[in-house]
């Protein structure tokens, strides 16, 4: 079975934003769910380092799908872990918007497409705390 995993950015930026909250709500709202136990697909939460747009912060990133949150809240989160890793669903009005448009991808965040990621290009994959994450990507990219 397919492992859904939403990441959260551990970055300084994100960290003085409220990230360890966002983070600590996504687990409250597993554990009341009983999302990593009951779900079909197994969900997880993960930290990653500074995934770029530091000015959003805190940001998570629906990995399955690249889909971006931006200057979350802690009252956001329920709604993206039932309508989004729940029933798959994107939760539009929480997308970051910019020039009058919402953005889905992470990719496409204006700040993201004027990058040219070499090696930590892939840092959206890279679990700080997950050296077998970091090799594997690296190795592959390389
Ligand atoms: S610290 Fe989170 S995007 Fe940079």
């Amino acid at each position: 079975m397919a492992k859904k995993e939403i990441l959260i950015c551990a970055g300084t930026a994100c960290i003085s934003a409220g990230a360890e909250e966002i983070k600590a709500k996504f687990e409250e709202e597993f554990r009341k769910l009983n999302l990593t136990e009951d779900f079909e697909c197994k969900t997880v939460i993960s930290s990653t380092g500074c995934v770029g747009p530091c000015s959003l912060g805190p940001v998570a990133i629906v990995k399955a799908d690249n889909t971006f949150y931006g200057q979350l809240k802690t009252e956001d989160v329920p709604k993206i872990v039932e309508q989004h890793l729940k029933q798959g669903q994107i939760v539009e009005e929480l997308l970051t918007e910019e020039e009058g448009e919402k953005i889905e991808n992470f990719k496409d965040i204006r700040f993201m497409k004027k990058q040219k990621g070499l090696l930590f290009g892939i840092q959206e994959l890279l679990i700080p705390i997950k050296l077998k994450s970091i090799l594997k990507e690296t190795v592959i990219r390389l």
